[in-house]
């Protein structure tokens, strides 16, 4: 059973928000769209979506927020992850440290950590607290625990850590577990603070002695002083629509068929079975490119 939509595209990744509060707040962020506090769905909730899911061939699933660790049982809905379903977690790492461990032991494979700098005050001018040193901990715990490879989510903001980038190649440099994802701000209304990240890749391509296409993503990987480095481009990928195989969950319990619209989510809070997986075929027949 496969959940295809009417422009061929499969879905074969689901990306869940567990909730949609934050304990920081990024001066750029999107926050999944999720602006007000929700009711967040249920652990029951969330493994129903979750056995269905795998159940449509869904065999990969990130957990998003908000910020997911703040869940306090954020370690049973790991362990509520179906059998061969991959899960990886996107975190700003800043409550990672002590409970890595255990995320690994509960069935998580990997994490994303988002850090903006590496230098403590720029940090938390950007993130509004001044957790950087929470974060470098996290980053550690993560590797220690084997939730590899961490990737490190850099947001590349005009005028304010667009000079760090050799800072972060440095810091990654030798690490294997460690990759690093430059990633160019989203910015729907003005392109105010949004950096020229592909003259970054151009300079990046220059000095990279190895260079991976990464076909699935349409990306490519750099090497670099020993460093591993990628550059995400959410906007400008003439593919992004094209390739996307993935269907979102909201934190309140909303099949979300695309990233970029608020206006045709599929509400499946409390349901279950027959009824939920009809639901499903529902949002994947709302699918269409948002650029086409
Ligand atoms: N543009 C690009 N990426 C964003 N993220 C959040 N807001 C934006 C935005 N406006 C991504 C970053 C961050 C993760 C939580 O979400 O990668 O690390
Ligand atoms: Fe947004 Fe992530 Fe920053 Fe929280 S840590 S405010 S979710 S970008």
């Amino acid at each position: 059973m496969h959940l295809i939509d009417t422009y061929g595209r499969n879905v074969t990744n689901l990306r869940i928000s567990l909730t949609s509060k934050c304990n920081l707040r990024c001066t750029y962020c999107h926050r999944e769209g999720e602006f007000e506090p929700k009711e967040e769905m249920s652990l029951e909730d969330i493994a129903e979506i979750l056995r269905v899911a795998k159940k449509f061939g869904i065999n990969s699933v990130k957990l998003t927020g908000g910020e997911p660790t703040i869940r306090k049982d954020i370690i049973d809905i790991i362990k509520a992850i179906p059998e061969g379903m991959e899960a990886s977690m996107t975190t700003n790492g800043t409550l990672l440290a002590p409970i890595a461990k255990d995320l690994k032991e509960a069935g998580l494979s990997r994490v994303n950590i988002s850090i903006d700098s590496l230098d403590r005050e720029r940090y938390k001018q950007i993130s509004g607290k001044d957790m950087l040193p929470e974060v470098l901990e996290g980053i550690e715990a993560a590797v220690d625990a084997g939730l590899t490879p961490v990737k490190l989510n850099i947001v590349v903001l005009k005028g304010v850590n667009e000079d760090e980038v050799e800072n972060f190649i440095r810091f990654a440099g030798g690490r294997k577990e460690i990759i690093l994802q430059f990633i160019e701000l989203m910015d729907l209304d003005v392109d105010k603070g949004v950096s020229n990240v592909s003259e970054l890749e151009e300079d990046l391509k220059k000095r990279s002695k190895t260079i991976i296409t990464r076909r699935m993503h349409h990306r490519k990987k750099y090497c670099l002083e020993g460093a591993e480095v990628e550059v995400v481009r959410p906007m400008h990928n003439k593919e992004f629509c094209a390739n996307c195989n993935r269907l979102r969950v909201t934190s309140d319990g909303e099949l979300k068929p695309c990233l970029l619209r608020h206006d045709n989510h599929v509400n499946v809070r409390g349901k279950r079975g027959e009824e939920l997986e009809e639901l499903f075929r529902v949002a994947v027949g709302r699918r269409e490119p948002f650029f086409k």
